[in-house]
């Protein structure tokens, strides 16, 4: 009983604060999301060990998994069953050479892997930190041989992986430290990687090694090149029909060309020049990505930090999407965005303008001089030079235009020129994306998964609007890791509809959607909006754009339960079961209510006697009376305070009685007789000694009240966090009768009337 009392005096302390709109409207605990079906974690150590997912194998349905000294092979239907795992530190006299030379024992002189990449059939390449001596092995990740019928051998045994190679320098493949990222691509076996390949971390490059050609690099120390470049990701793309016409794309942000990230592209054709640039990339452009907010004033918001950045495939508009999560550097306001590019955009930045430094300034312009030919950045032996093979081939005066003037003129600016999603002074940033198509009954949404610098995803959707900026709602905030976590990678398998996301602590696996999580009602699923999520006449669940059941309501946009809930009961949200409490005068009462969703608004009304329902008046008596995020609190109760409060809430105009309470304020009189002296500041519960109310009840009523603490108690215990209550009013409902029971029987006992 006392624990109970206990409870209810916790919700006042997390009240008055007003937490930064907007708010996901349903938050899941890393508990929560456990005892949900839909989730798994793993981790080999309760130690940040850094894991990054570094590459997904789809067809053969693994993931694999750097950290420190260990890579695993994960199976990407539940990464919990049957992961394997590989041991490779690094040797002692590196980490002891590491040691000496001043680095960090236990982040930076261990081997972090950061390459794993698929090389033929059998073997994948992985190359580690190497406590700041990078290595590199092949790794077997075959299958067993096992003898069949007629003694034909089938590769259909169980699953192995173990080092199968002597190692090797991995110099120009990985960066010496763990905490400067290495991005990699293995094409015709052959690795791309952009790292540092010093152990000072000066000489950045991106480098062609594994290679029985000549390896080949970006110009060195050249900044108009690279300029202190932090590599996010690398991804090769098709232009056109010719697959000699494919390049590479590497994403990175630089710190010294105007703050503005960057990007850009080579080929594999590429061999290096043959008098200048030789062994050096002859192909090489980069072009600037802005992303960045047009205010009313005139004033432009650059985010200007390049994150993370996602790829997705898209049928309508047709051609591939690139989304850009992107940080501010400004000191003034801590902010992130979501952009959104259009391949063909970028495309077209890199076949217009060069930049060209000019004039007594020394002003970027456009380049207005002869271009040479072939365009410098086409590709040997591609659409527009098929007589060309190698770029050993190029004229002079190509390969020293690409020297000069590997930057285009023209910046890639996003869909629409805004931000997809921004978000300013939240307490948080987006560091990482992930986005799926879904089609829902209204249209197809594209769904985004945002990784926080507090080691949260938020799944949000951006609904078209007329504003300069679109209208986000964040449907759901998953708390995938245990405790708060920075650098989140995220890898997406829309065909198993799961997202898989590493941190310095583990990996977790979850699924793209938890229908049932937003409630049972009808109303309930309608509100969250959830283009995977459905009400099917029964619950919420998940909606199959091909599925002919006819009862299925959904409304991504609008989110009206008046339209699409007609029939399934909608009246019953304007009632409430009417509830008893008491209040002791001169001190404070509190009336519970906890809306659905902390999206929507309260209101509090109150009827006295038989008189008009009136507004409780927040303003006039803001001394006294404050609605909070969990109820409205009283601070010294009134004999005037008596009457039926309603709590009112109203979720995207849609509106419900959460709760309706009877607030009897009992006199001091009334309250000396019940209770022995020690009294708390709230009220009747707390001033009443939980004996003295245990002893006024018979045994069996003392069951049920001891049930509802018991499962107040467990509902409070999930509902750490805003999320859809459980049947928090049917159990107060339980409790009303009891309370009324014992109201006459104090009667009969002849207590002092209030
Ligand atoms: C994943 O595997 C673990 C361990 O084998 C098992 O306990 C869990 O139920 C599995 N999860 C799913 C969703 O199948
Ligand atoms: C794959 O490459 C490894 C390492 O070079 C080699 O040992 C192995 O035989 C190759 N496997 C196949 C099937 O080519
Ligand atoms: C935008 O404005 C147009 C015309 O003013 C209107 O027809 C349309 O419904 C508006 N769209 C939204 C999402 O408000
Ligand atoms: C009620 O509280 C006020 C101040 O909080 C105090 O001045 C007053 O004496 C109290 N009245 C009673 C009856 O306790
Ligand atoms: C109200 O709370 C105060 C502080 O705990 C207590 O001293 C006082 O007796 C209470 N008043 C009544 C009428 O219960």
């Amino acid at each position: 009983m006392t624990l109970c009392l206990l409870a209810l005096l916790l919700l006042l302390c997390c009240s008055v604060s007003s937490l930064p709109p907007p708010l996901p409207r349903v938050f899941l605990s890393f508990e929560e999301l456990q005892a949900s079906q839909a989730f798994e974690h793993y981790r080999i150590s309760d130690k940040p060990m850094d894991y990054r997912i570094l590459h997904m194998d789809e067809d053969q349905d693994r993931m694999y998994v750097g950290c420190k000294d260990h890579v695993l092979s994960m199976d990407i239907n539940n990464i919990t069953h049957g992961s394997l795992k590989v041991f490779w530190p690094a040797s002692a006299s590196k980490i002891e050479e590491c040691q000496m030379a001043g680095k960090d024992p236990t982040h930076g002189c261990g081997n972090f892997i950061r390459v794993v990449q698929p090389y033929n059939r059998t073997h994948m390449f992985m190359c580690g930190s190497g406590a700041y001596s990078p290595v590199c092995v092949f790794i077997n990740r075959g299958r067993r041989p096992e003898v069949g019928l007629a003694g034909a051998i089938q590769l259909v045994g169980e699953q192995v992986f173990f080092i199968d190679s002597r190692s090797e320098p991995g110099k120009g493949r990985c960066s010496f430290n763990p905490q400067v990222n290495t991005v990699s691509v293995m094409i015709n076996q052959e690795l791309f990687s952009g790292m540092y390949i010093d152990f000072m971390g000066t000489d950045a490059a991106i480098f062609r090694s594994l290679t029985k050609r000549n390896p080949v690099r970006t110009d060195q120390h050249n900044s108009k090149w690279l300029s202190e470049p932090f590599f996010i990701d690398a991804h090769l793309l098709p232009d056109g029909t010719d697959p000699n016409d494919a390049k590479l794309y590497f994403f990175f942000r630089e710190r010294l060309t105007d703050n503005i990230p960057t990007y850009s592209l080579c080929l594999q054709n590429d061999i290096g020049g043959q008098r200048s640039l030789v062994n050096k990339w002859t192909t090489f452009l980069k072009a600037r990505m802005v992303c960045s907010v047009l205010e009313e004033d005139g004033t432009e918001t650059h985010f200007d930090e390049l994150e993370s950045v996602f790829l997705l495939e898209t049928e309508q508009p047709k051609g591939l999407l690139v989304f850009g999560v992107f940080t501010s550097t400004s000191s003034v306001f801590k902010g992130s965005a979501v952009c959104v590019y259009n391949m063909a955009d970028i495309l077209t930045v890199f076949n217009g303008p060069f930049a060209h430094r000019e004039g007594p300034n020394f002003q970027w312009v456009a380049f207005q001089g002869r271009i040479p030919y072939p365009r410098p950045g086409t590709c040997p032996g591609g659409a527009f030079t098929p007589d060309l093979h190698t770029t050993k081939e190029f004229p002079d005066d190509v390969v020293n235009f690409v020297r000069n003037h590997p930057v285009m003129f023209n910046p890639i600016y996003p869909v629409g020129r805004r931000p997809l999603v921004v978000r300013t002074n939240a307490g948080y940033r987006y560091t990482s994306v992930a986005v799926d198509q879904v089609l829902a009954a209204d249209g197809s949404y594209q769904v985004l998964f945002l990784g926080t610098d507090k080691g949260t995803v938020q799944k949000v959707i951006a609904l078209p609007s007329n504003h300069s900026l679109h209208e986000d709602l964040i449907l759901e905030e998953l708390e995938v890791f245990k405790v708060q976590t920075k650098g989140l990678t995220f890898e997406l398998f829309a065909l198993q509809q799961q997202l898989y996301v590493s941190s310095e602590f583990g990996v977790s696996q979850v699924s793209l959607h938890r229908c049932h999580a937003y409630g049972s009602a009808c109303a309930d699923c309608c509100l969250a909006r959830d283009p995977y999520c459905a009400w099917d006449g029964l619950s919420c669940s998940r909606f199959y754009p091909t599925g002919k059941r006819r009862s299925r309501r959904q409304d991504i946009m609008h989110g009206n339960p008046l339209t699409q809930c007609r029939g399934f009961n909608l009246k019953a949200y304007r009632n409430a079961v009417e509830m008893m409490q008491y209040g002791v005068k001169n001190n404070t009462t509190f009336l519970e209510c906890q809306p659905k969703s902390p999206q929507a608004s309260i209101r509090w009304l109150i009827q006295r006697d038989n008189d008009r329902r009136k507004e409780v008046s927040l303003i006039r008596r803001s001394d006294r009376v404050f609605s909070t995020e969990h109820g409205l609190l009283i601070r010294s109760a009134l004999p005037s305070d008596q009457g039926l409060y309603y709590c009112l809430t109203t979720e995207n105009g849609f509106k419900r009685t959460m709760a309706k309470i009877r607030l009897r304020v009992l006199s001091d009189a009334m309250v000396s007789v019940l209770t022995d002296k020690r009294q708390s500041p709230w009220g009747w519960a707390s001033s009443v000694h939980p004996k003295v109310l245990l002893a006024a009840f018979s045994p069996a009523e003392t069951l049920a009240v001891q049930q509802y603490c018991k499962e107040r108690n467990l509902q409070k215990k999930q509902q750490q966090q805003a999320q859809p209550p459980g049947p928090l009013r049917g159990d107060l409902a339980k409790l009303k009768p009891l309370l009324d029971r014992r109201k006459s029987r104090n009667r009969r006992n002849h207590l002092p009337e209030v």
